[in-house]
């Protein structure tokens, strides 16, 4: 547990950092825009501490939003119109739509994420009134599997919210969030991501049951230790063809098993004894595979949470690395690079536990990380995955952040 003054200063030094990067997005903003009144607001990326590919299965994940994330400046028009710019993004230059009557163009490259969320609202009878003029700045890195896509959908869905009144919850948003990116991008994730991204709170992670969308928060305190991610920095993964050949693979499975448990809703709501049993009806092994991954995942994750409320942060460290053998064995989604890294980790002293986290292919791995074995950690891990796989990895230690909201 941090020190009173040691967590001030922390937070000092966050408020300052986010201070000098609102402080450049409004000269840019100015010179793309002119100067005009704004509202700030940030919305998170997400790290899955564990209870990975079982969201769309109906389980449990164990998520929690991070201070990485995406940075927005508003200003309203008078007219139908939105024009977006993004700092990270600038060669796409100045991206233009219209608030009604949106469809999927590939053109509008990284705002059709920001688009498909305006057409949802308006599909669900939020109607916008007027458009806006918009700068966004990331500070995730680009394509590390840390949700990037969640944030901006969920950032926009409360810009929305906040300008019009339309006096939906968060959680609201978060579904409708995730129907941008199902209906609109046309990827088929779960609702972990957008979820985390909405829903979080500093210090916690959020035990979230995929099922019925119940959750509570649970307060992360780790004596001594912090939640290092390190991303594999592989370039282009073909993870969403992938990513939904699992999700075809698992309901194939469930339907299935429903021939002899017609009762069953999800995958998720098997205990490991309960599958064994029923596993002979799955008939493809990889389906039963894959069926196997989901379920124990999901009853990993109720384990390990409980193992970290009662203070058993070894036991959870455990776990997570089960979580990796089993994404890497059963569920085929991990590959070289999230593999060695995760191998490499466990062979330093004083990791906890470490595993992929997000979908897989590429990415990132979360590792519980003792902070005095931090500096060694980054130094062993960088150096022997840069030697075998040939370029290096990043480090990021985690700060456990809000979910998305305005700044005042
Ligand atoms: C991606 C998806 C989530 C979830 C994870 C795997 O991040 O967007 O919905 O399925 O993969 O746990």
């Amino acid at each position: 547990m941090k020190g009173n003054l040691e967590t001030k200063s922390e937070e000092l030094k966050n408020m300052e950092k986010e201070n000098e990067i609102l402080a450049k997005m409004k000269d840019e903003f100015t010179a793309k825009f002119g100067a005009q009144e704004t509202r700030a607001y940030f919305s998170p990326g997400r790290v899955n501490l564990i209870g990975e590919h079982t969201d769309y299965n109906g389980g449990h994940v164990f998520p929690c939003a991070i201070s990485l994330g995406t940075y927005a400046l508003v200003a309203d028009r008078a007219d139908n119109k939105t024009r977006m710019f993004s700092m990270n993004l600038a060669d796409k230059g100045i991206i233009e739509f219209d608030m009604s009557g949106l469809t999927y163009d590939k053109a509008k490259d990284w705002a059709n994420y920001p688009m498909g969320v305006v057409k949802v609202f308006e599909d669900a009878g939020h109607k916008a009134a007027h458009g806006f003029d918009i700068l966004v700045y990331g500070t995730l890195p680009g394509g590390s599997g840390l949700s990037s896509s969640a944030s901006i959908e969920v950032l926009t869905a409360l810009i929305l919210n906040d300008a019009f009144g339309f006096g939906l919850d968060m959680v609201e948003m978060v579904k409708l969030s995730q129907k941008a990116e199902n209906t609109f991008v046309g990827v088929n994730c779960g609702i972990m991501d957008q979820f985390a991204v909405g829903m979080g709170k500093q210090d916690c992670a959020i035990l979230l049951d995929c099922n019925t969308l119940e959750y509570r928060y649970s307060k992360i305190a780790l004596e001594g230790a912090s939640i290092v991610i390190t991303n594999t920095n592989k370039p282009h993964s073909l993870a969403s063809s992938a990513y939904n050949v699992r999700r075809a693979q698992c309901e194939h499975a469930l339907n299935e098993l429903k021939e002899v448990k017609p009762e069953l809703n999800a995958l998720g709501e098997l205990s490991n004894e309960a599958f064994n049993q029923l596993a002979g009806a799955i008939s493809e092994p990889l389906e039963r595979q894959r069926a196997r991954h989901a379920v124990l995942e999901n009853n990993r994750t109720l384990e390990a949470v409980e193992a970290l409320e009662a203070n058993d942060v070894v036991k959870f460290g455990k776990l997570m690395n089960e979580s990796h053998y089993s994404l890497r064995d059963d569920y085929d989604v991990t590959g070289k690079e999230l593999d060695t890294l995760a191998e490499l980790a466990w062979q330093v002293d004083g990791v906890i536990g470490s595993r992929m986290t997000g979908a897989g292919f590429g990415g990132c791995t979360v590792s519980l990380v003792k902070n005095e074995a931090i500096e060694a950690f980054k130094e062993k891990v960088g150096k022997a995955y840069t030697e075998k796989i040939g370029y290096a990895p990043s480090f990021y230690v985690a700060n456990i952040a809000d979910g998305t909201h305005r700044i005042k």
